[in-house]
């Protein structure tokens, strides 16, 4: 057995374990490395190991200072060769822990895609998208094509050719919103109808949806910027009964039976005999509330028989073709399909009142 002298410095002996006399000052090198070894084994984390090297190789450590101390060549290899054999064992456990350790983490911190994640709560269209898909479904179904119409108008389209007389208020600036002398926002899908009469010939079945703007003052049932959807159906033999049963079908098929309609005469420039279409109202049930203005109606929209003035302006044969239109807002089927009270909520964006469409 080879014996190593033992540094005597008083310090030294905090590094010592028992087995390794300082008084003898000779050190059992089979014992302390089969001591490192079994410590080396035991460690079961990268830091136990760094723990293991430092108290076994460290600079302070038995062997170290022995090795610092050494006299003989036969203690020196000794002690070199217990160190050789202590390094391999070490670095081969801090390896293998570093590797198990990094295995472990692998494990624990994977990201389990199959977990169950926190609900999110999904974003739908808006209510006045969805009437609007809807009602082009609706029409869709009828046969009906979807056109679109343009947001800024001539005023040729918005009022000359829909028939407007020169004075109508509509074409003053204190009612539409003009971009210049000959342009404006559109005060209504109407205009739709003649480009879609330019564009082609009879048969004519379309339906054109989408923004109009007026000068009003926003109030429960006015907004200067709202929807509109405009139909149109022009071929030989139309007559007002298809309109009013085109309408009811409409009415039936958004509001379901309950809603009572009606249809009154009225007066539009483009159409001759224009009507106007009023439900029930939804708040009152027909008694009268501030909603209907103490009415029991709310108007829908307008409608009628396609003005003959139309036909002339798009080049088609009056004799030969007939025609209906009409125009509805698309705020106000959602008010009375929903029966809230006020259309100024569908713009406001407060999250309470949009999640329940
Ligand atoms: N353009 C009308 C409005 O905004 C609604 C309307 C009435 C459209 C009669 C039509 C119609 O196509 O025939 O008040």
């Amino acid at each position: 057995m080879v014996r190593a002298a033992v540094p005597d410095s008083k310090s030294d002996t905090d590094v010592l374990t028992p087995r390794f006399s300082v008084r003898s000052r000779t050190m059992d090198v089979q014992a302390l490395q089969a001591d490192a070894l079994a410590a080396v084994a035991a460690a079961s984390s990268v830091e136990e190991i760094d723990a293991v090297r430092v108290e076994y190789l460290g600079r302070k450590s038995a062997l170290k200072l022995a090795l610092r101390e050494v006299r003989d060549r036969e203690t020196g290899m000794a002690l070199n060769a217990a160190r050789l054999a202590l390094e391999e064992a070490v670095e081969a456990r801090a390896a293998e822990l570093a590797r198990a350790e990094l295995d472990r983490r692998l494990t624990e911190e994977r990201v389990d895609v199959t977990l169950p994640v926190g609900t999110y709560r999904r974003g739908h269209l808006h209510l006045i998208t969805q009437i609007r898909r809807e009602v082009e479904d609706t029409f869709l179904g009828l046969g009906y094509r979807v056109v679109d119409g343009r947001e800024v108008e001539t005023t040729r389209y918005n009022f000359d050719a829909l028939n407007f007389p020169p004075g109508h208020p509509a074409r003053s600036p204190l009612h539409s919103l003009f971009l210049d002398d000959e342009r404006v926002l559109r005060t209504e899908t109407s205009p739709s109808q003649i480009r879609a009469m330019e564009a082609e010939q009879p048969p004519i079945y379309v339906v054109s949806l989408g923004r109009v703007y007026r000068r009003d003052t926003p109030d429960a049932t006015h907004s200067p910027i709202f929807h509109q959807v405009e139909g149109l159906a022009v071929d030989e033999g139309i007559t007002l009964a298809d309109l009013t049963g085109t309408l009811d079908f409409l009415f039936r098929s958004l509001f379901g039976g309950e809603r009572r309609t009606e249809f009154r005469t009225h007066y539009f420039p483009f159409t001759e005999p224009s009507i106007e279409a009023y439900v029930s109202c939804h708040v009152c049930d027909g008694d009268g509330c501030p909603v209907c203005r103490h009415s029991g109606w709310i108007e829908v929209g307008g409608a009628g028989m396609v003005d003959p003035a139309l036909f002339e302006f798009v080049g088609y044969d009056p004799e030969r073709y007939s025609g209906f239109a009409f125009g509805w807002g698309l705020e106000r089927i959602a008010m009375l399909r929903h029966e809230f009270p006020d259309l100024r909520e569908l713009w406001r964006n407060d999250l309470r009142f949009t999640r329940q469409f």
